[in-house]
C-alpha cells in the first residue's frame, strides 16, 4: 500500500504543471493508485473496513494538499520565467537613432590651448561672470568718470553690479587671493553692449593669462605669445608688437600675427595690411600691484587678454562669430 511518503516524492518530483497533472492522475484519478485502494475495501473483513477507510481518506487529503502546494510553487515559477524572458529594459539606448555627441570648436582649441599652458606650469582661475566695479575697472587702475572706461562698453544690473566686460578681473582676483610667484590662465565669458555682426558679439570668450614674478620682461611675453600662437595655428607664424594703452599694463602692447590666410602679402581678411591684430597684452601696472597691496618694487609681471573666439574662427576657418553661438548642430557635427 502507498504510504505518505512516496507520496510526497511523487508529487516534488514533478517540475512542470504538466508533470502535476500527471502526479495528480496517478494517485488520485478514477484509477490511480489511492482510488485503488477504495476498491479493495470490498473485500475486507467488516471490522476492519473503517480503519483501513480512515487511513485511505488522510492519504488522500494529504496528497491533495500537497498537490495545491506543489501548484502555487511551479505557477509562480512559470511567472517569473515568463517575465525574465520577455523583460524590457527601458533605459537601453535605442541602435536605430545612436548620433554621438561631439564638442563645440570653442572647447575642443580651449582644451588645447589649457594643455599647452599647465605644460608651461599656468594654472586654470576662474572669476564670477557678475562682477562689481572694483574688480572689474577700479582695481585695473581704470577710474570712475575717466573715458578709458568707455572703451568696455559696459552692461550694468539695476543692482549696478556688471556682466564683466572682460576677464582681467581675474587677474584681481588672483592677485588678492594668491601669493606671487604665480601663473594663471583665465578662460571665461565676457559681455558688452555691441552691435551684432560677422566680427562681433555682445556675449564671447576670453583667455587672460597672468604671471607674476621677479624679474619679468616683455620677453617672456613674447616668447609666450609666440608659442602660443603657433600652437593655435599649427605652424610658427611671424608675430609683432605694437604698441597700445590699457590702463594695467604699462607698457601696453597688441600683439599682431602674420596673416595667416596671405602669409603677409596682403588680402581682404587683413586688410590689405599682412597682419591681424590679435593678442593684446603688456607689463602688469605698479598701480595694480598698489590695489592688491603687492609691492610694485618686488614683483613684476605680465598679462595678456586674447579674444578666443577670433582665435577659434582662425583655426577652424569659421567666418562669421554668431556660427559659434547660434546653437545649431550643423557647425559641432563637423568636428
Ligand atoms: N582686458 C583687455 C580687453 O579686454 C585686454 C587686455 C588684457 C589688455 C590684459 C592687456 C592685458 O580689452
Amino acid at each position: 500500500m502507498i504510504d505518505s511518503a512516496q507520496i510526497a516524492a511523487v508529487i516534488e518530483a514533478a517540475e512542470s504543471l504538466a508533470a502535476l497533472e500527471e502526479a495528480r492522475v496517478r494517485l488520485l484519478g478514477k484509477k490511480g493508485e489511492i482510488s485503488s485502494l477504495m476498491k479493495e475495501i470490498g473485500a475486507m473483513a467488516p471490522a476492519d473496513r473503517a480503519t483501513f477507510g480512515q487511513k485511505v481518506n488522510a492519504l488522500r487529503d494529504e496528497a491533495q494538499s500537497r498537490l495545491d502546494a506543489r501548484k502555487a510553487i511551479l505557477e509562480t515559477r512559470a511567472e517569473e520565467e515568463r517575465l525574465a524572458a520577455g523583460w524590457i529594459d527601458v533605459t537601453a539606448p535605442n541602435p536605430a537613432s545612436r548620433h554621438i555627441g561631439r564638442f563645440h570648436p570653442i572647447t575642443l582649441l580651449l582644451e588645447e590651448v589649457i594643455d599647452h599652458f599647465t605644460g608651461l606650469g599656468f594654472s586654470v582661475a576662474s572669476g564670477p561672470e557678475i562682477e562689481d566695479e572694483f574688480h572689474n575697472f577700479d582695481a585695473l587702475n581704470i577710474p570712475k568718470d575717466h573715458p578709458a572706461r568707455d572703451v568696455w562698453d559696459t552692461f550694468y544690473t539695476t543692482e549696478r553690479e556688471i556682466p564683466r566686460t572682460h576677464t582681467s578681473s581675474v587677474q584681481i582676483r588672483t592677485l588678492m587671493s594668491q601669493k606671487p610667484p604665480l601663473r594663471i590662465i583665465a578662460p571665461g565669458r565676457v559681455f558688452r553692449n555691441e552691435t551684432i555682426d560677422a566680427t562681433h558679439h555682445a556675449s564671447f570668450n576670453q583667455v587672460e593669462g597672468l604671471l607674476v614674478d621677479k624679474h619679468v620682461s616683455v620677453a617672456h611675453l613674447k616668447h609666450t605669445l609666440e608659442t602660443l600662437v603657433a600652437k593655435i595655428m599649427g605652424r610658427p607664424v611671424p608675430v609683432r608688437f605694437r604698441p597700445a594703452f590699457y590702463p594695467f599694463v604699462e607698457p601696453g602692447l597688441d600683439l599682431d600675427a602674420q596673416c595667416v590666410f596671405c602669409e603677409g602679402r596682403g588680402c581682404s581678411v587683413c586688410k590689405h595690411q599682412g597682419w591681424i591684430e590679435l593678442i593684446p597684452g603688456g607689463l602688469v601696472h605698479p598701480r595694480v600691484f598698489e590695489f592688491c597691496g603687492l609691492d610694485p618694487h618686488e614683483w613684476q609681471g605680465f598679462a595678456f587678454g586674447m579674444g578666443f573666439d577670433r582665435m577659434v574662427m582662425m583655426r577652424y576657418g569659421i567666418d562669421d562669430i554668431r556660427r559659434l553661438y547660434d546653437g545649431k548642430l550643423q557647425l559641432v557635427r563637423q568636428f
